[in-house]
């Protein structure tokens, strides 16, 4: 059967089009011709690679109802990860051009554990050093890595809480599930010293270059690994912007890295950190109540409007975006990385 031809057009109505093998998801089609459209997860589970389909026709793979609920079925959104089409297509997708890569995505290199350690009620932190001879950690802050299961070959993304380095040290944030498979491993079978192999780096979600304009940091659960890179960054290159970060919780006991951030905050004149937590006990010393609330506040009184950087769970993204439009942040400001925990 003949390839597909798909046009993907952004929110500024540029596009790029490329052929679709008839049971190839457009994700991975785009990808075989060195075209990165947005998307983490590629299994239908974090809603990254939404678009709308409005021309042609396509079957749809197993997708998480969090990530495409029905009613979003009906009006002809669709993942593109779990996208097959079945004839020419056009998607539309609701981001700019510009986050579009065409570059080769990062290979695959093995790695031992040096670090497990639970730090809070459902979240790991595992630092992995490389081990094969090299030292070089290649990442823009923001970007994931897929970590292979050992013994297997199931692969979950994850993006790392460190910077680009070259003493191959990697340090993630994982949030634990009652049956991920991931968490499993991490739970049952992981142990420092075990080896597993990394591929990456990937994904477009990162720092943008935009003058002296604050930057507002707005993190989820482990939506703060990529946001901690992000600010770690910052500070290794003196980047002089004002900056805000916000990390929300419904919890105390879900709280974590409370010392990272603080340390953090004290070593940099420019970023301040704010701990909010929504069901918060009276001993509670930081933020309380929700961040999207907190963070709404703070813009209505900024003077001047901030970049925004989002990282969390769908929900809280999405209601966060909608308080940022709220308070007549444009789009074009708001960068923002969804994600639903792959089981
Ligand atoms: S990349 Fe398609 S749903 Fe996650």
């Amino acid at each position: 059967m003949a390839n597909h031809q798909i046009k993907v057009i952004t929110e500024e109505g540029e596009s790029v089009s490329f052929d679709c093998a008839p049971d190839e998801d457009i994700i991975s089609a785009a990808i075989r011709q060195s075209i990165f459209l947005m998307s983490s997860c590629r299994e239908g589970g974090c809603a990254t690679c939404k678009g709308t389909c409005t021309a042609g026709d396509y079957e749809h793979g197993k997708v998480s109802a969090q990530a495409l609920p029905q009613e979003e079925q009906e009006e002809d959104m669709v993942l593109l990860c779990r996208c097959y089409p079945t004839e020419d297509m056009e998607v539309e997708v609701p981001y700019t051009f510009d986050r579009i890569a065409y570059s080769e995505e990062g290979k695959e290199f093995s790695t031992k554990i040096v670090e497990l350690e639970n730090v809070s009620s459902n979240v790991v932190k595992l630092c992995l050093n490389r081990s094969d001879g090299e030292n070089q950690i290649k990442l823009d802050s923001g970007q994931y890595y897929d970590l292979e299961i050992p013994g297997t070959e199931i692969t979950r993304s994850y993006s790392p809480a460190n910077i680009a380095n070259n003493e191959g040290e990697m340090e993630f944030l994982i949030r634990v599930l009652d049956d991920g498979k991931f968490s499993n491993f991490l739970k049952n079978g992981a142990a420092v010293g075990q080896s597993i192999k990394v591929k990456g780096p990937s994904g477009i979600f990162g720092l943008v270059a935009d003058g002296f304009t604050p930057r507002y940091f707005v993190a989820g659960g482990t939506g703060l690994a990529p946001v901690l890179s992000m600010v770690r960054f910052m500070k290794e290159w003196g980047e002089p912007q004002p900056c805000t970060l916000y990390f929300g919780s419904t919890y105390e006991e879900e709280v974590f890295y409370i010392d990272e951030l603080n340390k953090l905050a004290a070593e940099m004149d420019n970023l301040t950190v704010k701990i909010c937590v929504w069901k918060a006990s009276d001993s509670w010393v930081g933020e309380k109540g929700s961040v999207v609330d907190i963070l709404k506040q703070d813009l209505q009184a900024a003077s001047a409007k901030p970049d925004l950087y989002l990282c969390g769970p769908p929900g809280m993204v999405d209601a966060t975006y909608a308080a940022c439009e709220e308070v007549g942040i444009s789009k074009e400001k708001i960068y923002l990385e969804k994600f639903l925990p792959s089981m």
